[in-house]
């Protein structure tokens, strides 16, 4: 068992932990720069092959909803404009900076379905209530468990253990964590969001998704992942082994004017939006 301190002083003395794409980082060096072109950034997109069809397809996906067809990248980075193309080139990358995992009981694919579920809500509740974050709302539902893949690659032992926990005592992976590692993966998320420089409002996503109520300086956004991470769970979005729902958060539900007694409905709702956009989930393919 450590305690956050002691977690936080080991992921410190590691040298290997997993770095952000760097087409990413090459991406937000250049926008950046008030003097960049649309030409430059696509240039810089097109060297990797993989990402460029990736965000060809998403782009031309229900998701986006454009009426014509998006043949370049670089009429997809006027479309999109240089955030949300630096938002989309880091969702479409991270699946193949993680591609591989290490412990049995953690399904990576069902992982990454979850996640891209919660991306997918959390830009849809965006819209549909008008919250008004837009940009970053796809990427945040995507990373928020990220620390899920530290835990799989640095403890992996404490993981499994902590996973079979979760299983024998039918309590939800995040508490089997808690109990058996005695940190989680939202610490851990947090620590490797702010490694990587993160605007602090994904930071403070990835950090608060199961504990809203802590909100410190985007609480709307905070609620969003909260609510699409409640909500894919329901739906049944990713880890279909898992045992216990995780419960709405009262602070969230009131952040987005929301009550329980509007959740069947959203749950419905949210059904029809997962099967008009079955091809987002093809990303991991
Ligand atoms: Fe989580
Ligand atoms: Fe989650």
């Amino acid at each position: 068992m450590v305690d956050l301190d002691e977690m936080v002083r080991i992921l410190d003395g590691l040298d290997d932990l997993p770095t952000l794409p760097t087409i990413y980082v090459e991406i937000s060096k250049q926008i950046r720069d008030p003097k960049v072109s649309v030409s430059e950034v696509a240039r810089v997109i097109e060297m990797d092959q993989a990402i460029t069809s990736k965000i060809l397809r998403l782009v031309n996906s229900s998701f986006f909803g454009f009426s014509r067809q998006v043949t370049s990248i670089r009429q997809a980075v006027v479309l999109l404009g240089f955030s949300t193309v630096q938002n989309t080139v880091l969702s479409v990358s991270v699946f193949e900076s993680f591609a591989t995992n290490n412990v049995k009981g953690f399904n990576l694919k069902e992982f990454w379905k979850h996640s891209i579920g919660c991306g997918l809500l959390c830009t849809t509740l965006d819209k549909k209530m008008n919250v008004g974050y837009q940009d970053e709302t796809f990427v945040a539902g995507l990373l928020h468990d990220i620390g899920k893949i530290i835990l799989d690659h640095h403890f992996e032992k404490e993981f499994e253990e902590a996973l079979t926990y979760a299983k024998t005592n039918g309590v939800s992976p995040y508490e089997g964590e808690r109990v058996v590692i005695g940190s989680s993966h939202d610490e851990i998320g947090e620590y490797l969001a702010e490694k990587w420089k993160l605007p602090y409002a994904l930071v403070e996503a990835v950090a608060l998704h199961h504990h809203p109520g802590n909100i410190r300086g985007n609480p709307k956004l905070v609620s969003l992942v909260h609510l699409s991470d409640c909500l894919a769970h329901r739906l049944g979005c990713g880890y279909s082994d898992n045992y216990v729902l995780p419960e709405f958060d009262p602070h969230a539900l009131e952040e987005l004017d929301l009550n329980e007694e509007m959740i069947p409905d959203l749950i419905e709702e949210m059904k029809q939006v997962f099967d008009d956009n079955l091809e987002l989930f093809k990303l991991i393919d």
